[in-house]
């Protein structure tokens, strides 16, 4: 009975807290609370892998396919298709673990700022088959990068998160580049 009380005034405490506790900020944002179903428990799962891209030689991972003629690749507009594997460990004969396919373009005219749509689809383990969706920036010239996870698929239903990447080895000669992920994603 005392139990069932309190559960009343805390139920109470919301209605009131909602109906009255909204922050406005001028005219540009405005603040409400929100309670959101617990009944199902979330789960937070952190992933680490290495992206490799690879511009040239036999099996390139990634293709220009836009962006204006007659300038550098690495220029506004220019966009590229990208199908990089993802391995557990920065060497790139180390187990695949997936794939990043997707679209990334130079979207900044100042800065090598890099729009980035990926899908991270797993190949292994218990996420095998699972996918992840990346849609953010990409600063370059940053040394850790930070961009959204927007979604996923299979047991990455719902998900939202953050990637942290890093470029762990580039090679002058082939142009070879090696990026770590971290990512850390709340999902169902
Ligand atoms: C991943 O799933 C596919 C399709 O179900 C299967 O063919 C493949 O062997 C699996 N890979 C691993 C590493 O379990
Ligand atoms: C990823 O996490 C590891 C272990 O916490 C850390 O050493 C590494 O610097 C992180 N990398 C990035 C890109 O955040």
């Amino acid at each position: 009975m005392a139990c069932f009380l309190v559960q009343i005034l805390v139920l109470l405490y919301f209605t009131v807290f909602l109906t009255f506790s909204s922050t406005t900020n001028g005219k540009f944002s405005e603040k409400s609370p929100m309670i959101i179903s617990t009944k199902r428990m979330e789960k937070m799962t952190r992933l680490r892998f290495y992206f490799h891209d690879i511009p040239s030689g036999k099996n390139p991972t990634n293709m220009r396919i836009a962006g204006p003629e007659k300038t550098t690749a690495d220029s506004f507009g220019s966009t590229f298709m990208v199908d990089s594997p993802l391995t557990e460990e920065p060497e790139p004969t180390s187990k695949l673990v997936g794939r990043a396919q997707g679209v990334y373009a130079f979207a900044s005219q100042h800065d090598a700022g890099l729009l980035m749509v990926l899908n991270f689809a797993f190949l292994e383990g218990t996420y095998n088959g699972s996918a992840l969706s990346i849609l953010g920036r990409s600063p370059m010239s940053d040394n850790v990068r930070e961009m959204p996870i927007v979604g996923g698929s299979g047991l990455f239903r719902f998900a939202r998160g953050y990637s942290l990447s890093k470029t762990v080895s580039s090679s002058q000669k082939s142009r070879n580049v090696v990026v770590e992920y971290n990512v850390t994603v709340v999902h169902f």
